[in-house]
């Protein structure tokens, strides 16, 4: 594996991803703050507070490394607009295998943003990181996740029934992954 990487943008051809700034607080905490993009996230919408919290620790986050380590970056239009997030974490350095996640503005949603803006991470995942495994995890109700991670060519490994207390209620959690040879096949 090709670590410590420190993080550079990644161009697509119609977003890019860089390092979140300061000025993307007002985007980020409409995002941020919105039930319905919320619904599925591990978290509650967020306050003001919080997201300015989480703004200053994901602009911080530059390098992958160990264990653990993330980059948080935002996907940017054309237009240099933010028109979401992603997440990109090293889950184990020994197996090479991280973890992907995705958000986008609900303004932004139906149009495949995501969908690029996860394959510049799996071209870097499989490219220069030199990683083998890239997985998801997400909670199968959440249709639009499912369907990207099809979209994107991973397969759904497991299904855990009611594996954690979630917002009230049992969720269940599925794990979706694609290996280097499937992402260059
Ligand atoms: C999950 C999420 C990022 C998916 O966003 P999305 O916009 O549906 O995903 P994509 O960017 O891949 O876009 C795919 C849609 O754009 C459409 N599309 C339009 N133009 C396109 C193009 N040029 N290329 C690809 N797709 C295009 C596709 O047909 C598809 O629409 P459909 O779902 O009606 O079939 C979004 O629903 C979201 O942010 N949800 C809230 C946060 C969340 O739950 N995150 C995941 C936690 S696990």
């Amino acid at each position: 594996m090709a670590t410590p990487w420190d993080f550079r943008p990644l161009e697509g051809a119609r977003v890019h991803l860089d390092l979140l700034r300061e000025d993307d607080f007002e985007a980020l905490y409409a995002i941020q703050s919105d039930p319905e993009v919320c619904r599925y996230l591990l978290y509650e919408p967020r306050s003001r507070e919080r997201v300015q919290e989480v703004l200053e620790r994901d602009a911080a986050a530059t390098r992958l490394g160990e264990a653990d380590s993330f980059v948080q970056p935002a996907i940017r239009d054309a237009a240099g607009r933010l028109i979401g997030t992603m997440y990109f974490k090293i889950a184990s350095v020994e197996d090479k295998t991280a973890e992907i996640g995705w958000l986008l503005d609900p303004r932004f949603q139906g149009q495949g943003y995501a969908r690029e803006a996860a394959a510049l991470l799996l071209d870097l995942s499989f490219g220069e990181l030199g990683l083998h495994r890239v997985y998801a995890e997400l909670d199968p109700r959440n249709a639009a996740s499912v369907a990207l991670c099809v979209r994107l060519g991973m397969r759904h490994e497991a299904h855990f029934r009611e594996h954690m207390w979630f917002k009230g209620d049992w969720a269940d959690t599925g794990i979706y992954a694609i290996l280097e040879q499937e992402w260059r096949g």
